[in-house]
């Protein structure tokens, strides 16, 4: 390693070179390298304003941005050699540049800090995933909406406490994510708006003496606005908090639906399965198939979620400005970036594949009394008041139990006995089929709200699209 090659920008008040073990322990390249592009957005954006003012000559202007262009072939190609010694990638660029352009090169920092430089590139990056994310959960609603239009009639055992509680439309339980996602989905819209915020100009903590004009480069970058205050856009990192937190979010919805659709296929349940495409084997049990996809799901949620509960613990009793601790936000983020992509692109998949087993499904809507509520609400419509009307149906369930009967199986004179109110129109009650028929008022989980609720999220879909 030549004197050159490791000569730092702050070389000059250094007498001796860092020791190798620092260096190793501070460098952050192997992982920042990945902000790369946004880096080089920003230095022409940089470079542009400087220019723009009259800070650097349109001449070293031009040098630069041509410079910037054959790095950034350079990294596209892998060509580009990332260098260690230049601790992080804000620094491997600028080294790079002034190999290639010479003293212009050196121009380029003018008027900006590793500070400002590192917390543009970072907001960039997070602001680029919130848009991704974005695109991921409308296919995911897709996928949602298909099945719920294909299975909008269909009824499964609803629960509650996992016990066998009301029929449920399989369409009605997919437009549930349909909400949930949606809600993810306005948390990340708010967030782009909240973080529109460019901190280039910052510096290191309180801007420069230098004629910069911010809200130049924010506007090239495409910034609602520039920073309002350099201390505050050079030290927080709430935007990266807050992108985890929804993420956070965001996962543990996908995780209830893993969680979901693991205990509807799992050997015991086994009222939906999932295509062999989506599963996988044992390295033992020739019979086995398994859902690792899903749990993957599941066990990458605690990932996103312990990356977010790092990142608040980094922050919290952290001096306010720029410290090094902040080097470690990118594991977090960039790891927990990874898994939600990663998620958000197989869950359509599980959707559009899962089938119903519709023999089973049917057998386990006969058990648990599922249409008990529906009897107790028809006894309300004779004049009986509710707290009277459950205990009547809770009797009747009593008395099924030890028989070995279904409510539908009990007769009318039976049913009389204890509930006299009732009708020969109770019959119809005690069907499952008229579950979807009697439920009318808006957002249950009757044929109408079901219908509404399809309208809603096709608009949605096809006005985002
Ligand atoms: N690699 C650093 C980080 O990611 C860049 C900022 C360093 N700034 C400094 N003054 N040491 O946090």
């Amino acid at each position: 390693m030549s004197e050159e090659k490791t000569k730092k920008p702050w070389g000059g008040r250094f007498k001796s070179e860092l020791d190798p073990v620092v260096l190793k322990y501070t460098r952050s390249v192997h992982l920042d390298r990945r902000l790369a592009p946004y880096d080089l957005q920003g230095s022409r954006a940089h470079v542009r304003m400087l220019a723009a003012q009259g800070i650097v000559s349109s001449e070293d202007e031009k040098r630069i941005l041509e410079g910037l262009k054959q790095i950034e072939e350079e990294i596209e190609s892998g060509e580009f050699s990332y260098r260690d010694e230049l601790e992080d990638i804000h620094m491997n660029i600028e080294h790079r540049l002034q190999e290639i352009v010479g003293e212009a090169g050196g121009r380029l920092h003018t008027g900006r800090s590793r500070n400002d430089q590192v917390s543009l590139d970072l907001r960039l990056f997070c602001l680029d995933t919130a848009l991704r994310w974005r695109t991921q959960i409308l296919e995911v609603h897709k996928a949602l909406l298909e099945r719920a239009r294909e299975l909008k009639g269909d009824l499964f055992p609803g629960w509650t406490h996992l016990q066998a509680a009301q029929p449920l439309s399989w369409g009605h339980y997919l437009l549930a994510f349909c909400e949930m996602l949606g809600r993810d989905n306005h948390r990340l819209t708010d967030y782009q708006k909240l973080h529109s915020r460019s901190p280039l100009g910052a510096g290191a903590l309180t801007g420069s003496t230098l004629p910069l004009d911010p809200e130049r480069s924010a506007q090239e970058l495409g910034f609602s606005a520039s920073f309002a205050n350099s201390y505050d856009v050079v030290g927080d990192r709430d935007f990266l908090l807050e992108l985890l937190q929804i993420a956070s979010q965001l996962m543990i919805h996908l995780s209830r639906l893993a969680e979901d659709f693991i205990y509807l296929s799992s050997t015991a349940v086994h009222w939906i399965e999932l295509p062999d495409s989506l599963c996988t084997g044992s390295s033992m049990m020739p019979q086995k198939k398994n859902l690792d996809v899903l749990e993957l799901t599941r066990g990458k949620t605690a990932s996103v979620l312990g990356h977010a509960s790092a990142m608040a613990i980094l922050l919290k009793g952290l001096p306010t400005s720029y410290h090094r601790d902040l080097q470690q936000d990118k594991e977090h983020l960039f790891s927990a970036v990874d898994d939600v992509g990663g998620t958000l692109e197989v869950i359509p998949l599980v959707i559009a594949g899962f089938q119903v087993d519709t023999e089973r499904v049917q057998g386990a809507l006969k058990q648990g009394f599922l249409m008990a509520t529906d009897l107790a609400e028809y006894l309300v419509t004779r004049g009986s008041p509710f707290r009277v009307a459950h205990e009547t149906v809770g009797k009747l369930v009593a008395y099924c139990l030890e028989k070995g009967l279904t409510l539908e199986e009990l007769p009318l004179e039976k049913l009389q006995e204890l509930a006299p109110e009732c009708g020969p129109e109770v019959s119809e009650v005690l069907k499952p089929e008229s579950f979807l028929r009697r439920r009318w008022h808006k957002g249950s989980s009757g044929r109408v709200s079901i219908e509404q609720q399809i309208v809603h999220w096709k608009e949605w879909i096809e006005n985002l699209s």
